[in-house]
């Protein structure tokens, strides 16, 4: 049996690869004082067609449940945050820091950076709309990104704002009800073939040339971003972030700020995006609750891509991953009569928190040591003839001493 297209398994070492990513996004958004919230993995369609749009419908996992029910599983969380804030508004003080990270499905074609199972970091700021919050949500996804060993020689976060392009292209006489098609030709700019590009603009009467004039003009933009700028640059982290109007973003709910990043080599797909949505919530509560939003997702498949590749984050990982080994203290049977004694000892470290493994069968001492050495144990604890004395080998070091059992757990941390 195959595993389906762009699904993952994830053996041990995966999921330690996978841990380390959560850890370092969980440790950053809570230093910027966000907490952790999750809604359910299957939504009505709906809540997609509507709210998400342009490529995304295309893309959903979807089927009719067993009550008949059109449902799809989520290939995004914003609809779902802003139905579920706009429920329970009242309930929170605002401005809202909410943060999640769970798993996401997207039928696309698996691709490299791109799966069809994937886990999305959601950082959403709601109920404020000033520049301090846009700032304040730039600034933590540059330090997400930094908390992996990234610099500014490694990442950029391309800036623009979607009221810029609406203006330019209603300017030109693009209907309403088509500026989102407009905007998703806009989108595909680098990756499509420029021929395309000019046909389909030429359904909205815009010449390549006018568009690409206006991207190549970013300074009027600059001065409407300037509050965002200063604010970072006060942070010292403005050398991580440009304005770019060739991003504009897919979704449909984006009204202002849209920002996506890319690696600076320029081989990957985008690492995260994100952007203002001030009138979802509104839309979602049927008029009863205006509040100003934004956020970003930050997928675990280009990053992960990065921090492989990239020397300094590849170092942090290592290290994190070796801090993590599976056994710290290994209990080596020295003699199969000593058995129960050992058990003692194992018990007595586990409940004292180490984390401590054994030989389950009677086995060579030399073999014993092994298994230590491949589980990365800092110490071997050997039970044998000198009973109720135990010896402490610390691995590394080859050093050794010894010690009353019961006073291995205070032993140890010394
Ligand atoms: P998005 O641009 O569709 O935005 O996705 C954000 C990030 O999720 C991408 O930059 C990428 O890292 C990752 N991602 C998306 N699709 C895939 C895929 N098929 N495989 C692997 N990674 C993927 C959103 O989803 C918005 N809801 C983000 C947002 C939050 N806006 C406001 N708040």
């Amino acid at each position: 049996m195959q595993l389906l297209p762009g699904f993952r398994d994830f053996y041990p070492e995966d999921c330690a690869r996978r841990n380390y990513i959560l850890s370092v996004w969980r440790n950053v958004a809570s230093r910027y004082g966000f907490v952790e919230y999750d809604g359910p993995v299957l939504e009505p369609i709906e809540l997609y067609r509507k709210k998400s749009g342009g490529e995304l419908v295309g893309q959903l996992f979807d089927f009719v449940d067993k009550g008949e029910r059109h449902v799809a599983l989520r290939p995004e969380m914003t609809p779902s945050l802003a139905r579920m804030v706009a429920a329970r508004e009242r309930d929170y003080k605002k401005p809202l820091k909410w943060f999640c990270a769970p798993s996401f499905f997207r039928y696309e074609k698996q691709q490299r950076g791109r799966l069809r199972e994937f886990l999305q970091l959601n950082c959403d700021i709601l109920g404020d709309a000033t520049p301090a919050a846009d700032a304040e949500l730039l600034a933590l996804l540059i330090d997400i990104l930094r908390g992996f060993g990234l610099g500014p020689e490694d990442f950029v976060v391309r800036l623009s704002d979607r009221d810029a392009w609406m203006q330019f292209a209603s300017g030109r006489g693009v209907e309403e009800a088509r500026l989102l098609d407009f905007l998703g030709v806009v989108d595909k700019l680098e990756r499509a073939p420029e021929a395309e590009s000019r046909r389909k603009l030429e359904e909205f009467g815009i010449p390549l040339e006018a568009v690409r004039a206006f991207i190549a003009h970013p300074e009027a933009e600059a001065g409407k971003l300037h509050g965002i700028l200063a604010d970072l640059k006060a942070r010292g982290l403005d050398q991580f972030v440009t304005v770019d109007l060739t991003i504009v973003r897919g979704l449909a709910y984006y009204t202002g700020l849209v920002f996506e990043v890319f690696d600076r080599g320029g081989k990957e797909r985008a690492l995260a995006g994100g952007g203002r949505y001030d009138a979802l919530l509104e839309v979602m509560s049927d008029g009863k609750v205006r509040m100003p939003a934004l956020g970003f997702g930050m997928g675990d498949v280009v990053l992960a891509n990065l921090v492989e590749e990239v020397p300094s984050a590849a170092q942090r990982r290592a290290e994190w991953l070796a801090a993590r080994r599976s056994a710290e203290v290994y209990i080596v049977v020295a003699e199969e009569s000593k058995r129960a004694e050992a058990l003692q000892v194992l018990q007595l470290l586990r409940e004292a928190g180490w984390r401590t493994d054994y030989a389950m069968g009677a086995a060579k001492v030399g073999k014993q040591f092994q298994a230590a050495e491949v589980l990365g144990a800092k110490f071997a604890v050997v039970v044998g003839a000198e009973w109720p004395e135990v010896k402490v080998k610390q691995l590394a070091l080859r050093s050794e001493a010894s010690c009353q059992w019961q006073d291995l757990p205070a032993f140890l941390k010394k």
